[in-house]
């Protein structure tokens, strides 16, 4: 069994505020991350998907097809958005880098399938300091 990881980035702004919430709640959860008019990170995502090696190709993925995979399903969907307002899989999710992740993995999880590819792991970078490892379980 082999990994193989393919990274990609997006800009994206976001606020964290949960409308079930008041706003005196959401400022002391979220602080400075509730700014009424958002903030933005320059995130990293790493996809790590794994496979046995065939003797015809002796390539688990070709990097070409997961990477047209990523930017199609996820990077064109969230670069350069408002993660709050413009991106249909995250309407009425708190845009948190958890909530992010567990979003992509659905997608990615099936397009992979799609190619015959089996999905591994998550890692999304919100900032250099802060990352969120998902194995979709
Ligand atoms: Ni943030």
């Amino acid at each position: 069994m082999l990994y193989i990881t393919r990274r990609a980035t997006f800009s994206a702004a976001h606020r964290l505020h949960n409308l079930k919430l008041s706003d005196k709640e959401n400022k002391y959860i979220y602080g400075e991350c509730n700014n009424p008019n958002g903030h933005g990170h320059n995130y990293v995502l790493e996809v790590t998907v794994r496979g046995n090696v065939p003797d015809k190709t002796g390539m688990v993925i070709d990097l070409k097809d997961l990477k047209k995979i990523i930017t199609e399903n996820i990077i064109e969907k969230v670069d350069h958005k408002y993660l709050n307002k413009d991106v249909d899989f995250m309407s009425d999710i708190i845009p948190t880098a958890e909530n992010l992740v567990i979003q992509f993995w659905k997608i990615l999880k099936k397009a992979l399938l799609e190619n015959n590819t089996e999905l591994y792991e998550l890692k999304l970078y919100e900032t250099e300091n802060n990352i969120v490892v998902y194995r979709g379980e």
